[in-house]
């Protein structure tokens, strides 16, 4: 394993960190936009040119203004205060920590965390993110460029299982599965009835039905609950470490 590139007081106030996220999740119910926040900071990662990725930078105005940010802001300011009380624990740290957490306390995997990200000032331009609107090609494009591959895009996709669209903030409406505040498989056996009454379904997430190598994800993860567990808890690794290199 790789050795920690942190020293000890570091360590400890991520431990803090750690359970101070637990509380404020737990009080606030805020787990979906926690990982979405994670997700969003991650994934601009550009693997070609090595720009973007988990390094805080979504907390500047300039980025978290992104039309695929909206709302994020919330997520951002309750956070402030454990920054506060953590002050070494960088940003990049802090919302990966956030999202591992989320996913955590939901009933999900243990996905692993390894500290020592670095914050960065420098914001991506618009437009590194998904668009919903769109169909498999995009979102090859998309995870392709961050160097991630179509197992992840499909395991990753799973974290619909947690929350919902907001009209006001992403123009779509409703959450994906019957229990937003439980991770589980429930997305993927969702997805496989179709249309249901009161549940949402962007185009991008149709798109893995359409497209046969993201479907034999899609089926494997629907009917096999602890290999959903395990190929998310590993993809979800990989992305809340672009563009950081654990020594
Ligand atoms: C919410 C798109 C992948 C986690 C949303 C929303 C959209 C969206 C449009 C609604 C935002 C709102 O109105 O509040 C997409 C697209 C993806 C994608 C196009 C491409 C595959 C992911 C990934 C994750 C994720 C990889 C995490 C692993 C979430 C969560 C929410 C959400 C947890 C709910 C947020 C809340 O309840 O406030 N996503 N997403 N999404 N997304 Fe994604």
């Amino acid at each position: 394993m790789a050795a920690p590139v942190v020293d000890a007081e570091y360590l400890r106030q991520v431990d803090r960190a750690r359970r101070a996220l637990r509380a404020l999740i737990a009080s606030k119910g805020c787990a979906p936009i926690m990982l979405r926040l994670a997700w969003h900071d991650a994934g601009t990662y550009d693997v070609n040119t090595r720009t973007g990725g988990a390094n805080g930078s979504i907390r500047y105005e300039e980025e978290y203004t992104h039309g695929s940010n909206a709302g994020l802001k919330i997520a951002i300011d309750l956070l402030e205060p454990i920054k506060a009380k953590h002050p070494k624990v960088t940003y990049a740290d802090l919302y990966q920590l956030a999202g591992v957490v989320a996913v955590e306390v939901t009933g999900g995997p243990t996905v692993e965390f390894i500290p020592g990200r670095r914050d960065s000032s420098v914001c991506p331009r618009e437009g590194r993110l998904p668009d919903a609107k769109k169909g498999a090609p995009h979102l090859r494009d998309i995870f392709y460029r961050m160097g991630l591959t179509d197992k992840d895009i499909v395991a990753l996709s799973g974290g619909h299982s947690l929350g919902k669209a907001h009209p006001e903030r992403s123009g779509f409406d409703g959450a994906w599965t019957r229990d937003p505040l439980k991770f589980d498989n429930s997305y993927f056996l969702e997805l496989l009835k179709g249309e249901s009454e009161g549940l949402l379904k962007l185009p991008t997430d149709k798109a893995l039905l359409d497209d046969a190598e993201f479907r034999r994800y899609v089926e494997l993860y629907a009917k096999d609950e602890d290999a959903f567990f395990k190929d998310y808890a590993e993809s979800h690794k990989k992305l809340s470490e672009l563009g950081f290199t654990p020594r």
